[in-house]
């Protein structure tokens, strides 16, 4: 009979793991035979030993039977997928999903909550007044049959050795394995059921993995265990070294969201936006090839469809629809104060860091420095300068949306820090997207 620590020994000397082990070793924590202490002991055996791909499958398909998993007999629409790794100023989720909904996708996008400099979904979706993001099970089936999408949070019923092992992680040194992290990641995706699925995998100071070449590895396991599991897989590598589009902060970037899906918003958030929903398009069939595909997408937002899907969404969700037409019923911050330049003479940017205007942003009080704390949806920042342009003295870098000066000061001090200017001209941060699969 296998025990725990057999198991753990095995990982420890670098072993390969059989699927039953793995499963009885998931089955045993989740069911409460096997406590914590023995699962972090194999959790960091892990991290230091590496798994096979054949481990990192076996994995994953032990953790999607943990759980429930959502089919869609019957369906009439191709079901679609996406993740991110998770960044600064990521809203692309708001923009692509109703995009693809009026694409004729169905989409259920289960997102997470913004922790430490990383913004999420659900946190800026709930700056919209009313707004429900933990919908049932029964009910957000209901809903993506009516209209084709869904945007809310985990459900509990799905992959919960993913809840628990991701809470012992966390406080055990034990995040940062590739195999771990991209079990984690693909598990919710494969029992979400969606047959395409697109994975944006971030890199740079922002973002979880530094480094291309991490992300380049992490990509390609993520596409393996995908592609392993029948499901159509490809993932885009995007820069995270400056945040994505201009604003920071919960309201602030439903705002840019809506503003994108009316023609206007960043070019960087259009330009991710197209690269991801033409991959989703192409693989579920709804466009011949990634041209066609973008040529949908640009035309659903320029004729408003994407934003009266985001209208039918928000109301489907229980949130105020109007916001869609007048963000400003959207929370706004009393102080606006703009963080200008203080040097004398002309400069370029060469650094927007992500991470210390994620931190400044968090330190305004647009996320929660833990899990407990509440987000203020209505403060961040707003972006008037980014990597490579030319700015002269006393031009805003950067907007502050506070709740008080004594806040927008403190901003400042951060973003004194985030922001470095050069005497030479930089080029702009606009690496081109990379794809895997
Ligand atoms: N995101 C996840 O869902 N899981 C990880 O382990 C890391 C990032």
């Amino acid at each position: 009979m296998t025990t725990a620590v057999q198991v753990i020994e095995r990982k420890k000397r670098g072993e390969e793991l059989t699927a039953e082990e793995l499963r009885y070793l998931l089955g045993g924590f989740v069911g409460k035979q096997i406590p914590d202490y023995q699962m972090a002991a194999w959790l960091m055996a892990v991290c230091w030993r590496g798994m096979t791909d054949a481990e990192t499958l076996a994995l994953t398909g032990a953790m999607v039977e943990s759980g429930a998993t959502l089919d869609w007999p019957g369906l009439d629409r191709p079901t679609v997928d996406k993740h991110s790794t998770g960044g600064v100023g990521d809203k692309t989720s708001i923009v692509l999903v109703p995009l693809m909904a009026a694409a004729g996708a169905a989409f259920v996008k289960m997102s997470g909550r913004g922790l430490g400099h990383t913004g999420g979904t659900l946190d800026k979706l709930e700056s919209i007044p009313g707004f429900v993001c933990e919908l049932p099970l029964d009910e957000m089936r209901a809903q993506v049959r009516r209209i084709g999408c869904a945007l809310v949070g985990q459900s509990p019923e799905l992959v919960p050795a993913d809840k628990l092992t991701y809470a012992l992680r966390d406080v055990t040194g034990t995040v940062d394995s590739i195999p771990l992290i991209a079990a984690s990641i693909m598990s919710k995706k494969l029992a979400g059921g969606a047959r395409s699925m697109v994975l944006d995998v971030k890199w740079g100071s922002g973002a979880f993995m530094q480094t291309q070449e991490e992300a380049r590895e992490l990509a390609a396991t993520l596409v393996r265990i995908g592609t392993g599991a029948g499901r159509g897989t490809r993932a885009v590598l995007s820069g995270m070294r400056q945040p994505l589009g201009r604003a920071v902060g919960n309201a602030l970037e439903v705002r840019e969201a809506i503003d994108t899906l009316a023609g206007g918003g960043p070019d960087d958030l259009w330009a991710l936006t197209l690269e991801l929903g033409a991959h989703l398009l192409e693989m579920s069939g709804l466009a011949r090839d990634a041209d066609e595909g973008r040529a949908t997408l640009t035309r659903l937002r320029d004729s408003g469809a994407g934003a009266d899907m985001l209208e039918t969404l928000v109301q489907a969700q229980h949130g105020d629809p109007r916001v869609v037409r007048q963000p400003e019923l959207l929370p706004a911050a009393p102080v606006v104060r703009a963080f200008t330049v203080d040097e004398d003479g002309p400069r370029w940017v060469e650094a927007a860091d992500a991470r210390g205007i994620g931190d400044a942003a968090l330190a305004l009080g647009a996320g929660r420095k833990t899990k407990a704390d509440q987000v203020d949806p209505a403060v961040g920042i707003v972006l008037r300068a980014r990597i490579g342009d030319r700015v002269h003295p006393g031009q805003p870098l950067a907007d502050v949306h506070a709740r008080s000066d004594e806040a927008a000061e403190a901003a400042f001090a951060a973003l004194r820090a985030a922001f470095r200017l050069s005497t030479e001209p930089v080029p702009a941060a606009d690496e081109p997207y990379e794809t895997v699969g």
